[in-house]
């Protein structure tokens, strides 16, 4: 892809967001500024409607009410290949790597927004696929390096501990450069050095040309790495502000500790 055609990175606005199934609502109003240069940290008990977010900016879902914004750009109606063409990036709550690939092939997958002939024929061996498929696996290798484990690129997913599995696919995530980087739960089932191993690679990632936003249960993690935090509660924003702010909130205590009263 020509680096040339991209532009400042803007920040996401969130307007009034609101999101129902058969008349459960699983988001209420919600209203966040997701800033370009941050880490953003999306917290909130099971259930808070905190993937169903994420649903919403990829255009998975589509909320009934609101808006989101980048930039002039508004996406509600943007499906969601065009919004993974806008820069759009995001890993799941489950590790969704392709087991029959290696590393590297599982992270080259990630350049299919920006791919020319689409990423099956540079899997193939096409005379035009072939030099894409060398500079894709070029582009796999340097995702790799970046965080810290170009070492596992040959390895196939049943090889790697499941904190080598979480950085292999944040690889795929940002191996094409996204403009918005959406994490959903990528500590789930580390353990705690994998954590601090983790951490130091979002810590990393952070940059003034990406929106970076965290889904997690692990409250030190999002202590540890993010500027802003954002708290939903039953599909509504309880809280948000600093890491200090959001930990000193008694409306945050309350739902993470329980109410003792009740
Ligand atoms: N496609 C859907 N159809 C109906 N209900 C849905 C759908 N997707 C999500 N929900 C409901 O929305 C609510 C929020 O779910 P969501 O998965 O967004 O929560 P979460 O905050 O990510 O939870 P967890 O921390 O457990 O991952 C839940 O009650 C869920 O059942
Ligand atoms: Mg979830």
């Amino acid at each position: 892809m020509s680096t040339a055609v991209m532009t400042k990175v803007d920040s996401l606005l969130v307007d009034n967001l609101s999101l129902s199934f058969g008349g459960v609502k699983v988001l209420t109003d919600i209203s966040m500024s997701l800033n370009a240069g941050d880490i953003t940290g999306l917290i909130g008990p099971n259930g808070a409607g905190k993937t169903s977010f994420f649903n919403c900016l990829t255009g998975i879902y589509s909320p009934q009410k609101g808006s989101i914004r980048m930039g002039e750009e508004r996406l509600e109606k943007v499906p969601p290949t065009q919004r993974a063409a806008l820069g759009f990036s995001r890993s799941f709550q489950h590790v969704a790597l392709c087991p029959e690939l290696t590393v590297a092939e599982n992270v080259m997958i990630g350049l299919d927004r920006l791919s020319r002939t689409g990423w099956l024929s540079a899997f193939l061996p096409l005379a035009g696929g072939r030099a894409e498929r060398q500079h894709n696996r070029q582009r796999a290798q340097e995702a790799l390096e970046r965080l810290g484990i170009a070492h596992v690129a040959d390895l196939m997913p049943s090889e790697l501990p499941p904190g080598l599995l979480r950085l292999a696919e944040i690889a795929r995530a940002i191996v094409g450069e996204p403009k918005v980087l959406l994490l959903d739960e990528p500590a789930a089932g580390l353990n705690s050095v994998e954590t601090r191993s983790l951490a130091l690679a979002l810590k990393s990632l952070r940059s003034p040309d990406l929106v970076l936003v965290v889904v997690e249960h692990d409250m030190d993690l999002i202590m540890d790495v993010c500027d802003r935090i954002y708290v939903l509660n039953v599909g509504k924003l309880l809280a948000s502000g600093s890491p200090d702010q959001v930990r000193d909130n008694p409306d945050v205590v309350r739902v993470y500790l329980g109410d003792e009263d009740e």
